[in-house]
């Protein structure tokens, strides 16, 4: 069956035959960690060029047939997105903007030269696949169930042009705490390494970014640290972003502020929400330039009093400790500050249906039987 552009299709339900046991799966959502276990189901959906998106389907979870000269194999053609779907203090279960995601995606589409799904869709096939594994919703706190879109070029063609055919898969894997030291701060290697340049794919979520980022993250493990800073190609002096979470720096002036959309760094769905957040709370919320040695300047004469990363896999986490090239320094008192702790608190409290959410961002799932 062929999809309209503007049609969301029925989808093909095949269940998986032998799913995980109710005790695997309980013993797993008890201690979930991130990306390590996966729920029974998939979502595929395929595209050609002649039929556009077609053959819907929600299956058992199982590996891909790729032919080896897939284009994605060869050339990256890969896009991704990461939400999640959080219990609701009423036991239902509810996305957090899953929207913005299925239009981030399309942007990354567009920049890999990959064919756009229509948003409709892309929420469509995130609720069908949460439908058939609700049971794999942790309900422990700080848990949720961890959604990765992705696309890939699967036409077998070595040349260098964009593929005309993709697949489309959805996949869930029930998250606990993102860092594995479960710190109530991290530790951040500042890199001599870049991750995008100007007019390179550094907004769009591809895997190649992040394939790129292997090497700097590594050093920043190897020295201690958890997570890497890049900061601009061009320069290599302005703040860009962690390997996988966006930054706020907040000032003892009430001042909090962020790298600005420069089309280097991704433009983060926690970051836009927190942005909204801190507006409310009458901060003064700018989005520009922070240069790394105003970081450490600041830092040591108690300007600069808080330093948070955010993203949907790592929530709000402080940032306490600082090093690179140049020595080191700690933010604050190196643990987390009293605006971390409360915009963290109000969005955590959004996403899990314990306040009221102004903006619409909370997304409900229907449940199964009303499809
Ligand atoms: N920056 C990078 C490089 C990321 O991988 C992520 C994670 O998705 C983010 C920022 C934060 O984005 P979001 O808040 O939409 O998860
Ligand atoms: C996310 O927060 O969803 C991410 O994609 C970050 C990382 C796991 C790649």
């Amino acid at each position: 069956m062929t999809i309209r552009e503007d049609a969301v299709p029925d989808f093909t339900h095949v269940p998986c035959r032998m799913p995980t046991s109710d005790a695997a799966r309980a013993e797993v959502l008890a201690n979930p960690g991130f990306g390590t276990s996966f729920s029974d189901h998939m979502v595929t959906i395929e595209w050609k060029e002649e039929r556009g998106w077609h053959d819907a389907k929600v299956g058992p979870r199982q590996p891909i047939m790729l032919d080896p000269a897939a284009a994605v194999l060869h050339y990256a053609q890969e896009i991704f997105e990461g939400l999640k779907v959080y219990k609701q203090v009423d036991g239902s279960t509810a996305l957090f903007r899953p929207d913005a995601n299925a239009a981030r995606f399309n942007r990354s589409a567009a920049r890999l030269a990959m064919p756009e799904l229509p948003e409709a869709l892309f929420v469509k096939a995130i609720e069908q696949l949460v439908n058939v594994d609700i049971d794999w919703v942790p309900s422990l706190e700080g848990g949720s169930l961890y959604l990765r879109p992705f696309l890939i070029a699967t036409e077998p063609f070595l040349g260098v042009r964009p593929a005309r055919q993709y697949k489309f898969i959805v996949i869930a894997s029930p998250a606990g705490n993102y860092f594995k030291s479960g710190a109530p701060a991290i530790s951040v290697w500042v890199s001599d390494y870049a991750r995008a340049a100007a007019g390179g794919t550094g907004a769009a979520k591809c895997g190649g970014n992040y394939a790129a980022s292997l090497v700097p993250q590594g050093e920043a493990i190897a020295r201690g640290h958890d997570q890497v800073v890049f900061l601009d190609a061009a320069e290599q002096r302005w703040i860009e972003e962690l390997g996988g979470m966006n930054l706020f720096f907040v000032f003892a002036d009430g001042t909090m502020l962020t790298p600005a959309l420069t089309g280097t760094i991704l433009a983060g769905i926690t970051r836009e929400s927190l942005l909204t957040l801190a507006r409310e709370e009458g901060l003064n919320v700018v989005e520009g330039r922070y240069g790394i040695d105003k970081w450490r300047e600041d830092a040591l004469s108690g300007k600069l009093v808080e330093t948070f990363a955010c993203g949907t896999a790592a929530v709000v986490t402080a940032v306490g400790h600082v090093a690179g090239r140049d020595g080191e320094f700690a933010v604050g008192a190196g643990m987390p500050g009293p605006v971390t702790e409360r915009l963290k608190a109000r969005l955590v409290a959004i996403q899990r249906g314990e306040a009221i959410d102004r903006h619409a961002w909370v997304h409900r799932i229907a449940g199964p039987r009303s499809q």
